[in-house]
């Protein structure tokens, strides 16, 4: 098999973004590049994890790799960048977090996630998947370790060993997977009398959100408001907290993660609801909400970024029939109000305490 360079392939984020200083890899992913060369790897028993935006995927095109996939903006990134390089779409499979094959893996590459539940929950599914003999690598930037990365491998596989440092990244090998009764893979969360589920890996593990909490206490819903989007739902509570005002509200909700959604809909009645794994508000008309509410996105991985944000208000905006209401929580160092005068013609503080404010935006 041809050997690709770094030079071969050119990777871009998708979305795209003005800050210059975030990358579409790093040397952990470059690291494990290093260590998969050194393994005979047979076609199509390869499974990639977290692979943000499509370099591994790029390079080990060649072995037909399986991808997972948790995130629709992820998906999207794979597929802009395996186009931009020419490569064929058919080799890859891309396959959801709890994916199920008839066929077992040879060798897991995992980056390891910045939710060390996720990397659990993946760590848990793959060994399951895997074939006897198989070996995974999972590697990271050494500024990120922490023991718990050692002792979630160790887990699920007898040894564990650990790289030497390259470029301030480390690659961890797990061999020999043990033999595992079935590992729980949601959390419970009991929260105003009501048990909230989320798979491992969603934001805000043990607890309801502190912001979302602020928000909840002030979320009143008004009668005419008839269809409502709950953007960003995470595990759904927002959206949640509005069926319990109205239960003949139409919600809608959308999250960039599957498993977020995958969590959603394990909380939330199932009439009048609707699930959106997406990434953006395309799939929804102009005018078709009266009412939109976030507690919205600034985390990515390790990154902190508002430019995700900012383009969600823009589509916002659009969906909002004229008259409709945005109501979002968010941090007071995100200083979120100077964007959102440049966009809607009214906005209002309706709450806020020295953490967290609850912006209404009028269109
Ligand atoms: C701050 S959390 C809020 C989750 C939930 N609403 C809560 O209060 O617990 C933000 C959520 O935004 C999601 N997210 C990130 N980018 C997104 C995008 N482009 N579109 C939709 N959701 C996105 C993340 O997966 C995460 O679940």
């Amino acid at each position: 098999m041809k050997k690709n360079t770094f030079f071969d392939f050119k990777i871009s984020r998708y979305p795209s973004t003005e800050n210059r200083s975030l990358k579409a890899w790093n040397a952990a992913d470059e690291h494990l590049l290093q260590h998969i060369e050194a393994l005979e790897i047979e076609q199509k028993s390869i499974a990639i994890y977290n692979d943000r935006f499509g370099f591994l995927s790029c390079f080990l095109h060649a072995y037909a790799p399986l991808v997972v996939i948790n995130y629709r903006s992820q998906k999207k990134a794979i597929y802009k960048n395996i186009e931009s390089n020419q490569l064929n779409f058919s080799t890859l499979e891309f396959l959801p977090p709890l994916f199920q094959l008839d066929k077992k893996i040879k060798t897991g590459i995992i980056k390891v996630p910045k939710s060390l539940d996720l990397f659990r929950l993946q760590l848990s599914h793959l060994s399951n998947q895997m074939q006897e003999d198989g070996v995974i690598l999972a590697a990271f930037m050494t500024k990120y370790f922490s023991k718990k990365i050692i002792s979630i491998a160790q887990e699920f596989f007898e040894k564990v060993e650990q790289s030497k440092a390259w470029k301030k990244s480390r690659v961890i090998i797990l061999q020999k997977k043990k033999s595992i009764k079935k590992v729980d893979l949601i959390h419970k969360i009991n929260f105003q009398g009501v048990v909230f589920q989320q798979y491992f890996g969603v934001f805000s593990a043990n607890h309801i959100d502190y912001a979302s909490q602020f928000f909840i206490e002030h979320l009143q819903l008004k009668k005419e408001e008839k269809r409502v989007l709950d953007l960003a739902c995470g595990n759904g509570v927002l959206g949640k907290m509005i069926q319990l005002q109205n239960p003949d509200c139409e919600i809608h909700l959308m999250d960039d993660s599957f498993l977020a959604v995958q969590s959603a809909a394990l909380n939330l009645e199932k009439e009048n609801t609707f699930f959106h794994y997406n990434d953006s508000l395309e799939i929804f008309e102009n005018d078709f909400f009266d009412l939109v509410i976030s507690n919205p996105p600034f985390h990515f991985e390790h990154e902190t970024n508002i430019e995700v944000a900012i383009r969600l208000f823009h589509e916002v905006k659009r969906c909002l029939k004229n008259g409709g209401r945005f109501q979002l929580v968010a941090s007071q160092h995100l200083n979120f109000k100077t964007h959102l005068e440049k966009i809607f013609s009214q906005i209002n503080i309706t709450s806020e305490n020295a953490k967290f404010v609850i912006y209404e935006c009028l269109k």
